[in-house]
């Protein structure tokens, strides 16, 4: 990474002032005139020591001006010191990098291990639109840790306890479909909680006295089915086995497709039986009280319930046994949990009650804004939910007929591979370049989008630098260079875009934000686009070789860092 290259010459400015002074990192200019990197440093000193900014930032300059990379050091403005960096220095750099993307990253992680909660459907039910933003944004997140050196756990923890299933072995017993569960269990199943919702949902006061009656009875045999279920009811246990087991393999043939996988797939049954003698625990350290029956954790203004006054334990107790089954199984120095904001209180208080405990993991909630239809929310009720599967399949059909169009030529299987790449692609890169903090409205054109800033522009701009390779190999020209000599603005701008992007996996990775790194990699494309519209390559005879060198570390670098974002690097399309 280029700051931390250039470390050793802050730090030595800095100490010349203060030994103990706070490294400020140095930051890409805004604007390339006034040189590549700057270090806003002298500011907070000046102001510390009372002193004039652009003065100190002159004193500091010598500092940067001996290291080899700097081939100009300035003081602009009130006291900015600008970096300019060598051509040279630039491109040897680039050439480490080509050779070894991963390696230009900071090992921040090195030695750690994290856990990653994410994806985690409730089973039972269709993974729809709604389930994509945590699993496409737990997918970068443990890319991003795990370039960063970290031992990455892959935890899909799925719903698959509590209520719903003794509503649903109600359901079952009541109004199934043999044939339709065989033939598309999930879909069944889904069928039936919507019909125990129906049937059931009678409040007190509405609708005919049979029907409340009716309603009531519903509900009561769901809570004893419930119930038999968790006390270990064979019947009971062995319908919720055959529905899990049939929901999660839907589910992994819609991961298999997203290129996901997991290390540990455990449901909140799994911690379930552990959730006794954690709220027993807590009790006997005095965290936890009993107030009305049930028992809770007081938190300043806040009440976190950890046994419910029918004695079930709460989604709060499952994900304290879960933190304690993850501390004894990988004693992780971070566990990040990623679902939608509207479960943030939950997080901050269940971490709350994990510190009391004595947890010293470092806990994070990764809260992604919801996803809307159009005309508002998604619900399995409405009967208005969008299917993962339907969403990819659609995304997939535009992006064949856009290859069968423009590759003709290609053989069927290859286009067939090309248009999963580019439509899973496209619905995955649509999601990932939003803030993940803002709320999408889905919208079919811009999930499919195949121009401007998408999934398909920066697939064409790495299989542009794929094909100048191929070609340059069959051509029986020149080769490539061991480094590029960086002679054109364009290409310089090349290879800076494509070093910085170490820092903008370093920067996504710190802010839980892949979209810091989509749009690293986008400004990375849009350079090699330029540079390939602009300037020949192959049929060059001065820089013929320089230039390949540049297209090779383009397409390592490019590769690399389209892996992360989780996208497949097509040869050609
Ligand atoms: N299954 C939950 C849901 O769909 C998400 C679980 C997140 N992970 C956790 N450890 N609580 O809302």
């Amino acid at each position: 990474m280029i700051p931390a290259l250039l470390r050793t010459s802050a730090l030595a400015a800095a100490a010349s002032l203060d030994p103990d002074a706070d490294v400020d990192v140095l930051v890409p200019t805004n604007n390339p005139a006034h040189g590549d990197y700057q270090w806003n440093f002298a500011f907070r000193m000046a102001r510390a020591r009372k002193e004039n900014p652009r003065a100190l930032a002159e004193r500091l300059l010598p500092f940067f001006a001996a290291h080899p990379g700097v081939a100009a050091a300035e003081v602009a403005g009130a006291g900015f010191v600008n970096l300019r960096l060598s051509d040279a220095w630039l491109a040897e750099r680039l050439a480490e990098q080509a050779a070894a993307p991963g390696a230009a990253l900071t090992p921040a992680g090195a030695g750690k291990t994290v856990v990653v909660d994410f994806s985690s459907p409730n089973v039972a039910k269709r993974m729809h639109v709604g389930h994509m933003r945590s699993t496409h944004l737990g997918h970068v997140l443990t890319n991003l840790h795990a370039a960063a050196g970290w031992k990455v756990i892959r935890d899909n923890h799925i719903g698959d306890w509590g209520t719903p299933f003794g509503k649903l072995i109600v359901a079952w017993d009541e109004w199934r479909d043999e044939a339709a569960y065989a033939a598309d269990p999930v879909g069944e199943l889904e069928r039936l909680y919507v019909k125990f919702g129906d049937e059931a949902s009678a409040k007190p006061g509405e609708g005919t006295p049979e029907a409340q009656e009716r309603s009531r009875i519903l509900q009561d045999r769901a809570r004893e089915e419930t119930a038999k279920l968790q006390r270990g009811d064979a019947r009971n246990r062995a319908l919720w086995e055959d529905f899990r087991a049939r929901s999660l393999e839907e589910y992994e043939a819609v991961y298999q497709r997203m290129g996901v996988r997991f290390d540990e797939v455990l449901g909140e049954s799994e911690y379930g039986p552990m959730t006794d003698a954690v709220v027993e625990e807590l009790l006997a350290a005095g965290t936890a009280e009993t107030s009305e029956g049930a028992v809770i954790v007081r938190l300043g203004e806040q009440v976190s319930v950890v046994r419910k006054k029918d004695g079930a334990a709460t989604y709060t107790a499952t994900d304290l046994a879960c933190v304690k089954y993850r501390v004894r199984r990988w004693s992780p120095e971070r566990m990040v949990y990623v679902t939608d904001a509207r479960q943030h209180q939950h997080f901050m208080n269940f971490f709350a009650v994990a510190k009391r405990w004595g947890c010293t993991a470092d806990l994070v909630h990764m809260g992604f804004g919801m996803l809307k239809l159009p005309d508002g929310a998604m619900s399995t009720r409405k009967g208005n939910v969008i299917r993962l599967v339907d969403l990819l399949d659609e995304a997939v059909a535009r992006a064949r007929a856009v290859v069968d169009e423009k590759s003709a030529s290609f053989p069927e299987a290859e286009r067939a591979a090309i248009a999963e790449a580019v439509g899973v692609g496209a619905v995955r890169y649509q999601d990932l370049v939003q803030a993940p903090t803002s709320d999408i409205t889905f919208d079919w054109k811009k999930m499919l989008a195949m121009d401007g800033n998408s999934a398909p522009y920066l697939l064409y701009a790495r299989a542009r630098a794929a094909s100048i390779l191929r070609k340059a190999a069959a051509d029986g020209g020149p080769g490539a260079a061991a480094v590029a000599t960086l002679a054109h603005p364009l290409e310089r701008e090349l290879a800076l875009a494509l070093l910085r992007l170490p820092e903008a996996v370093d920067g996504a990775l710190r802010a839980s934000a892949p979209n810091l790194l989509a749009e690293g990699v986008y400004r990375a494309c849009e350079a090699f686009n330029r540079f390939y519209f602009e300037l020949k390559v192959l049929d060059e005879v001065e820089h013929r070789a320089s230039r390949l060198a540049l297209v090779l570390a383009a397409d390592r670098v490019l590769v690399h860092a389209l892996g992360l974002l989780g996208l497949r690097a097509l040869d050609r399309l």
